[in-house]
C-alpha cells in the first residue's frame, strides 16, 4: 500500500479520499489487463477532479489565503495525470508508464499533501476552523 500514516492531514474528510486515491493508484499499477487498467484509470480521472474540487471548495468556505495558488497546482496536476492517461491508454502497462505513474502520479501527491495539503490542515487548526 503506497498510503502510510505520515500523509494524514488531520482533517478526516481529506484523508479519507486520499486513502481511496492511492488504493486506487495501487490498482493501477497492479492492473493485469487491458480493460481492467482502462476501468481504473477512468475511475481515477474522475475521482482526482471530485477531490480536488472538495478541497477547493473547502478552502474557499474557511477563506484559505492560498485558495488560489492551490487551485493552479490542482489544475496542473490534472493536465499531467491527463497526458499520462494517454501514454496508457495507447501504449498499455509498461516499464515506461508504470515509471511515469510512480514519478508524475503518486511522487506528485505525496509532496502536495506533505506540502500543501498540510499547510491548509494547519491554516485551519490554527484559526479555529
Ligand atoms: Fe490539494
Amino acid at each position: 500500500m503506497l498510503w502510510s500514516k505520515t500523509l494524514e492531514t488531520g482533517i478526516t474528510k481529506i484523508d479519507e479520499q486520499h486513502k481511496e486515491l492511492f488504493k486506487r493508484i495501487d490498482a493501477l499499477l497492479d492492473a493485469g489487463n487491458k480493460d481492467r487498467l482502462k476501468e481504473t484509470i477512468e475511475f481515477l480521472d474522475s475521482y482526482i477532479v471530485e477531490h480536488f474540487t472538495c478541497e477547493q471548495k473547502m478552502h474557499i468556505d474557511s477563506k484559505y489565503p492560498k485558495a488560489t495558488a492551490h487551485k493552479a497546482y490542482h489544475d496542473n496536476y490534472v493536465t499531467t495525470f491527463r497526458k499520462m492517461k494517454g501514454q496508457f491508454m495507447k501504449e498499455g502497462h509498461t516499464l515506461t508508464t508504470s515509471q511515469a505513474v510512480n514519478k508524475n502520479v503518486i511522487d506528485w501527491l505525496k509532496e502536495h499533501i506533505m506540502v500543501h495539503d498540510k499547510e491548509f490542515a494547519a491554516y485551519c487548526k490554527n484559526n479555529g476552523k
